[in-house]
C-alpha cells in the first residue's frame, strides 16, 4: 500500500443528480485507478446540506477501500482547499422549452466566485472541469476570475455529446460503438453543437463512405444529437444525470491518459485561435492527450457545410461571452 497516489476531489453540486451517480465512482476507484486513494470535498448550498449528509452517509455505507475521506460544506475556502480537481456541476439544470442559454443569467453568478477561491485555495497543479449549463461560457467565468491558474487547466464537457454522437453511428451503420473514433464536437455544448461526421470513422474508415446517406448525416443525425438531452428532459421528466456521470469519468480520464494512437477525444478548451475560432472562448475542439496536458488536433479539413455549421456555434459562444461582460471583466 505504501506506493498508494493520494487525488483530492472538489465536487459541487454534490447532492444533485448527477453527482449521485458520479461520487460512487469516484470513491470505488474507477475514476482515478485503484492505485489512487480518494480524498472527497463535498460542496452544497445550505439548504442542501442535510440531503448530502444522506450522500455521504451512503458513501460511508460502502465501505469503499480507496475513500480516504470527505470534508462537507458549503464553504468555498473549505471546500476548495488543497483541491487538485475541481467538478464543477452544482447548478440549476433546464426545464423543457428551455435552451441551456437561459440558465445564464441563474446560473453564470456561481461561477465569478468558485473561479477567485479555486484559485485561492486549490493546489497549485488544480484542474478544473465544468458541468453546470450552459457549461462552456460558465468555464469562461470561472477561468476569467481564477488569477494565476493557467488557462488550459480549465475544460467543460462536450463528452456526453461525442458519446450520444457515436451511438447514433454504429447504430445507423449496424456495427458496435466501440469501431467509431475520431468523433468531434465543435462549438458549444448547445443545439448549436456541429457533431462532425466529415472526419469521424467507423472501422477505421470515413464514416461518411460507410454510412453512404449525406442527408441523414446532415439531418437526423445531427438534431438528433444537438437535441438529445432536451429529448431526455422530455422523456425522463429531469435531465439526462447517469449519463452525465459516465461522460464526467470519460473526459477526466482523457485528460490524465494518453490518447489512442489516431484518435481524439471532444473537449472544450481555451481557444488560442485554432481554426479561427476566437481567442479566448471556450471552444468544444477535437483534442489529444500525452497523459499530461491536452492540445487541439490542428489541420483537419472541412467542407462549406462543417464551415457553416462552426460559424454559427461560434456565433453563439461569442454572444453568450457578451452576455456575461460584467463577470469577467
Ligand atoms: P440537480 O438540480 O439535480 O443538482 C444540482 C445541485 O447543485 C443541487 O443539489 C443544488 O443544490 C446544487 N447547487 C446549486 N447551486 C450551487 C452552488 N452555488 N454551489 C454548489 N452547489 C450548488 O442538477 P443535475 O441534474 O445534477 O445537473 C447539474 C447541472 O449539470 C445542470 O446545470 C445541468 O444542466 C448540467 N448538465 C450538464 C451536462 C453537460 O453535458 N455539460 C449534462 C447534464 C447536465
Ligand atoms: C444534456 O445534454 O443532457 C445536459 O446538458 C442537460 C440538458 O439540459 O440538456
Amino acid at each position: 500500500m505504501g506506493d498508494m497516489k493520494k487525488v483530492k476531489v472538489a465536487v459541487t453540486g454534490a447532492a444533485g443528480q448527477i453527482a449521485y451517480s458520479l461520487l460512487f465512482r469516484i470513491a470505488s476507484g474507477e475514476l482515478f485507478g485503484l492505485d489512487t486513494k480518494v480524498t472527497l470535498n463535498l460542496i452544497e448550498i445550505e439548504p442542501a446540506m442535510k440531503a448530502l449528509e444522506g450522500v455521504a452517509m451512503e458513501l460511508d455505507d460502502c465501505a469503499f477501500p480507496l475513500l480516504e475521506s470527505m470534508e462537507l460544506s458549503s464553504d468555498l475556502k473549505t471546500g476548495f482547499d488543497g483541491i487538485n480537481w475541481a467538478l464543477l456541476i452544482g447548478s440549476v439544470p433546464r426545464k423543457a422549452g428551455m435552451e441551456r442559454r437561459d440558465l445564464l443569467s441563474v446560473n453564470g453568478g456561481i461561477f465569478k466566485p468558485q473561479g477567485e477561491a479555486i484559485a485561492r485555495y486549490a493546489a497549485s497543479d488544480v484542474r478544473v472541469f465544468v458541468v453546470g449549463n450552459p457549461c462552456n461560457t460558465n468555464a469562461l467565468i470561472a477561468r476569467k476570475n481564477a488569477d494565476g491558474v493557467p488557462e488550459d487547466r480549465f475544460f467543460a464537457m462536450t463528452r456526453l455529446d461525442q458519446n450520444r454522437a457515436m451511438t447514433q453511428l454504429a447504430k445507423k451503420s449496424g456495427v458496435a460503438v466501440d469501431n467509431v473514433s475520431n468523433m468531434a464536437i465543435w462549438g458549444n455544448h448547445s443545439s448549436t453543437q456541429f457533431p462532425d461526421f466529415e472526419n469521424a470513422r467507423i472501422g477505421g474508415e470515413p464514416a461518411e463512405k460507410v454510412i453512404g446517406d449525406r442527408a441523414w448525416l446532415e439531418g437526423e443525425f445531427i438534431s438528433t444529437v444537438q437535441k438529445r438531452g432536451a429529448a431526455i428532459i422530455d422523456a425522463r421528466g429531469s435531465s439526462s444525470a447517469a449519463s452525465a456521470a459516465n461522460a464526467i469519468v470519460d473526459s477526466v480520464r482523457s485528460i490524465f491518459t494518453p490518447t489512442k494512437d489516431g484518435d481524439w477525444v471532444s473537449l472544450a478548451v481555451c481557444s488560442k485561435g485554432e481554426y479561427g475560432v476566437p481567442e479566448g472562448l471556450q471552444f468544444g475542439f477535437p483534442v489529444v492527450s500525452d497523459g499530461n496536458s491536452v492540445r487541439v488536433v490542428e489541420g483537419l479539413s472541412h467542407d462549406d457545410f462543417a464551415r457553416q455549421a462552426i460559424a454559427k456555434t461560434t456565433e453563439e459562444l461569442t454572444g453568450e461571452r457578451s452576455e456575461v461582460v460584467e463577470l469577467i471583466s
